[in-house]
């Protein structure tokens, strides 16, 4: 299989992000999988054993320098080695939510934390991989209507939606650095999906919500680089 299909998901211990492996390798990519803990990763580990050499999984604390360097360094080690891998589709999955937040109790390290892996982390990722990324490459940023300033009609999950709406610019930052060499870089909104995240309550089945992020991906040109996409390819406000 050609290094242009290329995936790299991270976040994929789970939810949408396990759900984005499993697509992708039903759609015969070759997937490059990022978990916290590879070894606890059963789910990911069970799909790499029905995919041989089709599914990597890597170790990636997104929010954490020395794992992004270390991400880095073993990516040529897993695709090939023979020459810079070429990344077709970054899925920036990973993120974190922090619920129950009230106004005057909202701690600090929440804060840290929520910018750290949903904006923080996601942005130094892609400044640092973008050597490895294939010129015309889609990157998608899983973003949430949370963070759409516009869209903001109460007080609630305050880390998170600072967080999202920071991240919201870094696409639109890297979306003009990556320009150039054709990439394409989206925010997206999943829906409100059924995940540890989300709650069992939420509207989207993951399958359903990670199948039309895929579409929407697809359909992806280049004049869309920059812009706010929920899943079913409207357009949010910032
Ligand atoms: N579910 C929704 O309704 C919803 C709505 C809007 C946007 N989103 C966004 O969609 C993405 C996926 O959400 P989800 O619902 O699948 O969430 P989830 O079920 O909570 O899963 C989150 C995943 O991110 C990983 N993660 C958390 N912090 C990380 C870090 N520092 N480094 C690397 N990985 C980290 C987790 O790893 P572990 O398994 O190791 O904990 C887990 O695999 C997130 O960016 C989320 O903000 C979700």
């Amino acid at each position: 299989m050609s290094h242009d299909t290329l995936a790299l998901v991270t976040g994929a211990n789970r939810g949408l992000g396990l759900e984005f492996v499993r697509q992708l390798l039903a759609a015969g990519r070759r997937v490059v999988a990022t978990a916290r803990q590879p070894g606890r990763a059963t789910d990911l580990n069970t799909l790499a054993g029905e995919h041989p050499g089709r599914l990597h999984v890597l170790p990636l604390d997104v929010a954490d320098a020395r794992s992004r360097a270390e991400l880095l360094r073993e990516l040529p080690l897993v695709t090939g080695g023979d020459g810079a891998p070429r990344i077709a589709l970054l899925v920036n999955n990973a993120g974190v939510l922090h619920s129950g937040e009230r106004f005057g109790a909202v701690p600090e390290a929440n804060l840290e934390d929520s910018l750290r892996t949903n904006a923080i982390g996601p942005f130094l990722l892609v400044q640092a991989l973008a050597p490895l990324l294939a010129d015309g490459a889609r990157v998608a940023n899983l973003s949430s209507q949370l963070g759409s300033i516009g869209r903001v009609s109460r007080f609630g999950t305050p880390s998170y939606a600072i967080s999202k709406a920071a991240q919201n610019m870094a696409t639109a930052q890297l979306a003009q650095a990556l320009a150039p060499r054709g990439i394409v870089l989206v925010a997206l909104h999943p829906g409100w999906v059924q995940t540890d995240m989300g709650g069992a309550g939420a509207d989207v089945a993951a399958t359903d919500a990670a199948a039309g992020l895929l579409r929407v991906i697809a359909g992806l040109e280049a004049g869309d680089s920059g812009r706010f996409l929920d899943w079913q390819g409207e357009p949010l406000p910032w």
